[in-house]
């Protein structure tokens, strides 16, 4: 295909005709497929390609069975460079590119058929990227996500040339709605990189086209062979003693002993209730009587031979108690019987099949190896129940058999799926219709109560349209993959093949902190591929694995330095943070500043609204997604001999403000861009210089005056020049303009809190006092109290009645009172009504404030200096920042540290000031 296509939908490539791929020409695609697997072999021989970062662990053999080159790759991927080379565009700063940041509903097309084709730990929907995707980019232009696990992004990139007209059309309309300008639809290509093997081969799966009839065909007859061979270990026989029926699950519960007689107790026939179908929690002991719970049963092991190592092995004791079976379309369920006893024991006696894997947990590296090792689960073929194990060899076994490699690689991404489904981390949910993937989610935990469903149960049961195999084939008609647009690899996101300049946006949901272990979860599925994740650059915080939030952020900068590098400058990246902890909200933060992105928008979705809002406060528990771009050259180059100036911290907040939206709203509602109040962006201009290591040119009341004189003020925020005429048109459109929402619990957010209500209406102390005092309930318990008095002094205005009536209080008196309009503003009646009110400062006089509250904190940061408390209990933080910022003007870092470290940890974590200042002098130290 050449570059110039439009990437629409097109026919799959088939073996019968010439194919091209990276700009050759193939006589077929087997031949294509044949001439890179020949490369890739010959590349795995260079010891050097094996050191490259997060290659995974795993013989050349099952690396090579895995990949489909060029295209994907278990290991990093040497053709990466070849793709951007012959398929991309050169970066052209001359060309012409202005994007607003966009946000997305992450939770949008969970419910997509398409979307759930294939499992994975967290997903986010192709359909809620699609948007971004179309917004940012251009037809033929490459998005690349680092962290793609399923390969969502990749989808989404190529959906924008395969969506059906039904849905373009939708999208067409709404963005009109919502005056956004028309999409460009046609297909982006994509760049997927996982560290995770088993992840890259989901996404290889959901991104390369194959042909959906053929593969329909071959799982049918694996699924079928696999009757020949191995039904009988799926039959039983009915109630009546003769009819034959067919195994749907069977249930196995642990044994237990009483703690009392310690006779045995088999869980699930004593704690089921037969007739709610749920356990119950007390139930007494079918030999003593005595009151049993979970709790206080002993658990009993059974040593059987291990049927891999030929070692005793010790695991705890199951029992297979019933089974649920159809004979026709009838489903009936029965306990268990001799005669299926039988069936099972036989199935013990055969030999091990060769394709369950023998892999050990690495147990003491794993988060969740407590749950497994005590219970007897030290290996991945411990999982597996026999007849599982050989049901599972079996269709693997058929389905690597496959001759034609791409329907090969899709009949085993299918059955793959049925690999913790079957195991027996899968528990017996008897309120649940169906067992099917019943195992919990992100953990391994085996339960009291095991389903060990059949393989035509989990994948393909012909009797329903609605079962595994149909659904899927359904799904991928038609194929929403479009030839030679993706590429996938197995890889650290710190280290991706391709060259710098060359990426035209980022989607990227990165793992956050603690919540998933991804590497330890893949491990299973991967045991079974024989390629196993590098967990060393594994971005987690894991105690297991040593990684603090420290090593986490470590991980993640490295990661936002290489999306920075391959990145095109002005261009962007967007990315999604799941719920997690402030300390991984900051560490992010401070990963993306210091790796060289400015961040221009934080918003979550607001369900109930169905709208989207900024997010301000520090306080995160909502999924957000975050808009950051690259500066553009014209920006970097002012920086790069190390030198800050004044003049290039004025471009530097020029082209934020060209970055940052003009409007937030829907409706009859605007919203105050937070981004374009003087705070945020004097917060923004002195990280953009510490993140680089300068020293920050302009005071904070220097910055203040600054911006008043260069840049036209709206309601308390700035604009460029030529966006004022836009906002004041959608200004005069909306009835309200919604104040930021403002968590107040510390000083800076109570100035904050205060500013918003004298700037629309100047109050006498008296007034304002009550409502200060419900503000700040929830005052955090290191920050030392500020009174209101306090704030008011330092950083506001107070009328005494003295010369003509400040304008802000009598543009607030003449509008809201009738009788006031129109006075001079020394009239009498005008200054009676004014007197004793507070009002926000003009930019200037507040600048002359902020240099007195400056000295002031700087006087109390000198106390915590030379304090001789090891901790800092109780503290200003406004006057640690202010102290911080100092000491970095003045090249103190080592005082930095010693009060960093004086500061509790979790303030000093969840503060990104503070810990953006600590971070970077720790690093400067280091350079010094
Ligand atoms: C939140 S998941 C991505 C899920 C994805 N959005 C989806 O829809 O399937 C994060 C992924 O990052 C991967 N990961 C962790 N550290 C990595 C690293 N250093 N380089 C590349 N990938 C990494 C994990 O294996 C995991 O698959």
């Amino acid at each position: 295909m050449s570059n110039q296509q439009d990437l629409g939908f097109e026919e799959p490539q088939t073996n019968d005709g010439p194919v091209e791929c990276l700009g050759m020409t193939f006589e077929s695609d087997d031949a294509r497929r044949g001439h890179f697997l020949g490369l890739l072999r010959e590349k795995l021989q260079d010891p050097e390609f094996r050191k490259t970062p997060g290659f995974p662990n795993g013989s050349d053999d099952a690396i090579l069975r895995m990949s489909d080159p060029p295209y994907y790759t278990a290991c990093p991927n040497p053709f990466l460079e070849d793709f951007v080379r012959v398929y991309g565009k050169g970066y052209d700063p001359s060309e012409r590119y202005e994007r607003e940041p966009f946000a997305v509903d992450v939770s949008v097309g969970k419910t997509d058929q398409l979307y759930k084709a294939h499992g994975y730990h967290t997903k986010v929907p192709h359909l809620a990227i699609v948007p971004s995707v179309l917004h940012y980019t251009r037809p033929g232009d490459v998005v690349l996500d680092g962290f793609c696990g399923s390969g969502m992004t990749g989808l989404a990139a190529q959906w924008c040339g395969t969506a059906p007209a039904s849905y373009r059309q939708w999208v067409d309309a709404e963005w009109k709605a919502s005056g956004h300008v028309k999409p460009e639809w046609g297909g982006r290509r994509v760049i997927l990189n996982d560290l995770g093997p088993a992840a890259s081969f989901i996404a290889s799966g959901y991104n390369l086209p194959f042909d959906v009839s053929r593969f329909e065909r071959e799982a049918q007859r694996v699924l079928g062979e696999l009757e020949d061979e191995l039904g009988w270990m799926y039959e039983c026989v009915h109630t009546d003693g003769k009819t034959k029926g067919r195994i749907n699950f069977t249930v196995w519960s642990e044994v237990f002993s009483c703690p009392q007689c310690a006779g045995e107790v088999n869980f699930l026939e004593e704690a089921l209730d037969e007739d709610t179908k749920k356990t119950r929690s007390e139930f007494p002991c079918p030999h003593c009587g005595v009151e049993l719970n979970k709790d206080r049963l002993e658990r009993s092991f059974e040593t059987r031979l291990d049927p891999i190592t030929g070692e005793a092995w010790k695991r705890i004791e199951l029992r297979a108690v019933r089974i649920n079976y159809n004979v026709g379309a009838t489903t009936h369920e029965r306990p268990i019987t001799d005669a299926d006893r039988a069936v099972l024991d036989r199935i013990d006696g055969l030999p091990y099949p060769a394709e369950v894997p023998r892999a050990a947990f690495p147990i003491a590296d794993m988060y969740h190896g407590s749950r497994l090792e005590p219970k007897g689960f030290s290996r991945a073929h411990h999982l597996f129940l026999p007849r599982a194990a050989h049901a599972l060899a079996a269709l693997w076994r058929k389905a690597h058999a496959i001759g034609d490699p791409g329907t090969r690689r899709m009949v085993v991404w299918f059955v793959e799926q049925a690999i913790w489904g079957m195991s027996v981390l899968a528990r017996y949910a008897p309120t649940h219709y169906s067992q099917v993937n019943q195992y919990l989610n992100g953990v391994y935990y085996v339960g009291s109560q095991i389903v060990d469903v059949s393989p035509w149960y989990i994948l393909y049961d012909e009797a329903k349209r609605t079962s595994k195999l149909p659904r899927l084939v359904k799904s991928f008609t038609p194929m929403p993959a479009i030839p030679g647009s993706a590429m996938v690899q197995t890889g650290d996101c710190a280290s991706i093949p391709i060259p710098s300049k060359s990426i035209d946006y980022i989607f990227t949901d990165p793992p956050f902190g603690e919540n998933i272990y991804y590497a330890d979860l893949n491990f299973l599925v991967e045991a079974w591929h024989g390629v196993m994740t590098a967990t060393a650059n594994e971005a987690i915080v894991d105690q297991a694995k040593k990684k603090g939030v420290h090593e986490y952020q470590e991980l993640m900068r490295r990661c936002f330095e290489e999306y920075h590098r391959v990145l095109k400058p002005g261009r962007w990246m967007t990315v999604v943070f799941s719920n997690s902890s402030n300390g991984i909200w900051r560490a992010i933060q401070e990963a993306m500043g210091t790796a060289g992105f400015v961040v221009a928008d934080v918003r979550t979705l607001d369900k109930k609204q169905g709208s989207y809002r900024q997010v301000t406060s520090s306080a995160v528990k909502q999924d957000l997604v975050i808009s950051a771009y690259k500066p553009t050259e014209a920006l970097t180059h002012r920086f790069e001999l190390g030198h800050s100036t004044a003049e290039g911290a004025w471009a530097f907040v020029k082209e934020h403000l060209g970055n940052v939206p003009i409007f937030v709203g829907r409706a009859s509602e605007g919203d105050v861009v937070a981004e374009r109040t003087a705070q945020m962006l004097l917060d923004r201009m002195t990280a953009f210089h510490v993140q680089r290591r300068l020293s920050v040119p302009l005071s904070g009341p220097e910055f203040l005056q600054g911006l008043a004189q260069r840049f036209p003020e709206r309601d308390g925020m700035y604009f460029l020049p030529d966006q004022v005429a836009d906002y004041d048109r959608k200004r005069t459109s909306i009835s309200e303009l919604r104040q930021l929402s403002l968590f107040v619990n510390d000083e800076a957010s109570a100035i904050q809190w205060v500013r918003q209500q004298l700037h629309d209406k100047p109050q006498t102390f008296q007034d304002l006092t009550p409502q200060y005092m419900r503000e700040v309930q929830a005052w955090a318990k290191h920050e030392e109290t500020v009174e209101l008095k306090t704030i008011l002094e330092q950083s506001f205005l107070h009328y005494d009645g003295r010369g003509p009536v400040p304008s802000q209080i009598h543009r607030y008196l003449s509008t809201n009172y009738k009788d006031l309009r129109n006075l001079a503003k020394d009239d009498p009646r005008l200054v009676e009504k004014a007197r004793d009110r507070w009002y926000v400062p003009d930019p200037s006089k507040q600048a002359e404030r902020e240099v007195i509250r400056e000295k002031s904190l700087l006087r109390e940061f000198e106390e915590y200096k030379t304090s001789k408390q090891r901790k800092l209990k109780v503290f200003r933080t406004e006057a640690v920042r202010a102290g911080f910022k100092a000491c970095w003007q003045e090249r103190a870092y080592d005082t930095i540290i010693k009060v960093a470290e004086k500061l509790p940890e979790a303030v000093l974590q969840e503060d990104e000031k503070l810990l953006m200042y600590y971070d970077n002098a720790l690093t400067r130290l280091g350079d010094d």
